[in-house]
């Protein structure tokens, strides 16, 4: 297996994690934690602007951009002006994940691996789902710990599986500094009163029907996107088709790019400045650089595989492969129609999913990448052994 990912890896995925997000220089702890209490007394100003975003008018930017120099927290402003949707904020605003929660006890947070398989869809034709958007620290490698803005305290956020027409009861609390959302691209649905933002200790509830089944992102949906999804704010909801499909193992994928600031009290935050210039540390498959490679997913000789895979983004797409196999079927929207056969590699859009199957009818150790080899480089690669 290491020779084999030697050769798509010119140095070990480990070395290439270090170099590209260990800090050239630690900035001091009392300088982060002038930063990190300011935050605090910038908040309001946030709440405010969202507030006023709510309300369909842009509050006097004069305001907010005192509150930033008053307290001296960086804050930054691009963005299009003449954007009337939400998920474009119209205000200067925090260019740091570095929240107070985000980072509480970063340093002891433990590792643990993504869970890949897709469960089981719900006996229930209705889903009741009661979610808490959470900021707090997450262990992505040995080495990383991130601020991360969550869906139920992880990133990705938990998989969601169900059927075309299934109903979702979906309820968003908010336990963090910021303010946050959910957009599910599986819904059609009003996104102004349904993807509204919600403070801390408010709630916010909507329901919805599938219409299509696939492999769907959803994402926290406030401004700026650009942001939250970065930051951690994703995960997929994956919708069977009325009549299932083949049995088969079933593996759920999410891509993600991580933006990281150098490390400060042990925790590194998303940078909103390297996210504007698309320029990621570190590609993930569920949030955690290379973790299948430590860790593979294992099937059988004769197995049918399924890949549902995400692209979260915030900016680049999965250009998804597997090497020494070939895809037998992708689904590039509703299954069963929409297949195309015989597949090599096929690019999924930041925002957009897709359903992959090869036979596993060959034994060995397949690695399955992003064929952007400047994302697989940085984590976008795992391994499939066909036992
Ligand atoms: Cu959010
Ligand atoms: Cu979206």
């Amino acid at each position: 297996m290491a020779s084999l990912l030697s050769d798509l890896l010119s140095e070990s995925p480990r070395a290439a994690i270090g170099s590209s997000v260990q800090p050239s220089c630690v900035p001091n702890r009392r300088d982060f934690l002038i930063r990190a209490s300011r935050l605090g007394i910038m908040l309001p100003a946030v709440g405010a602007a969202l507030d006023a975003c709510s309300k369909e008018s842009s509050p006097p930017a004069s305001k907010v951009a005192t509150a930033g120099e008053s307290t001296g927290t960086p804050l930054v402003s691009h963005q299009n002006p003449d954007s009337r949707a939400d998920s474009i904020l119209h205000t200067p605003h925090i260019a740091s994940s570095a929240t107070a929660s985000a980072t509480a006890g970063a340093a002891t947070v433990a590792f643990h691996r993504y869970d890949p398989i897709l469960p089981p869809a719900s006996v229930s034709r209705v889903l009741t789902l009661n979610w808490t958007a959470k900021e707090a620290p997450i262990r992505i490698s040995t080495s990383t710990v991130v601020a991360g803005w969550t869906f139920e305290g992880d990133i990705p956020g938990p998989i969601v599986h169900c059927r075309v027409g299934d109903t979702v009861n979906f309820t968003l609390g908010v336990d963090g500094q910021m303010p946050h959302s959910m957009d599910f691209h599986a819904a059609q649905i009003d996104p102004k009163t349904a993807f509204r933002s919600v403070a801390a200790g408010q709630t916010q509830s909507f329901t919805f029907k599938p219409k299509y089944a696939g492999a769907f992102l959803y994402h926290c949906g406030t401004a700026p996107v650009l942001m939250h999804i970065g930051s951690g704010m994703f995960g997929a909801i994956i919708v069977d088709p009325p009549t299932p499909l083949a049995p088969a193992k079933e593996f759920v994928l999410i891509q993600n790019e991580f933006y990281l600031a150098p490390v400060a009290n042990g925790v590194q935050a998303s940078d909103y400045t390297k996210m504007l210039a698309m320029t990621p540390d570190l590609v993930c498959f569920n949030g955690r650089p290379n973790q299948y490679q430590e860790a593979p997913l294992r099937v059988k000789r004769g197995d049918r595989v399924r890949f549902y895979v995400v692209s979260a983004g915030p900016s680049h797409p999965c250009n998804f492969h597997v090497v020494g196999e070939q895809f037998d079927t992708v689904y590039l929207g509703a299954p069963p129609g929409s297949a195309i056969h015989g597949v090599q590699t096929f690019s999924i859009s930041p925002g957009g999913g897709m359903i992959f199957e090869l036979i596993a009818d060959v034994a060995g150790e397949f690695p399955f990448v992003n064929h952007g080899f400047g994302h697989g480089q940085k984590g976008a690669i795992g391994m499939l052994v066909v036992e």
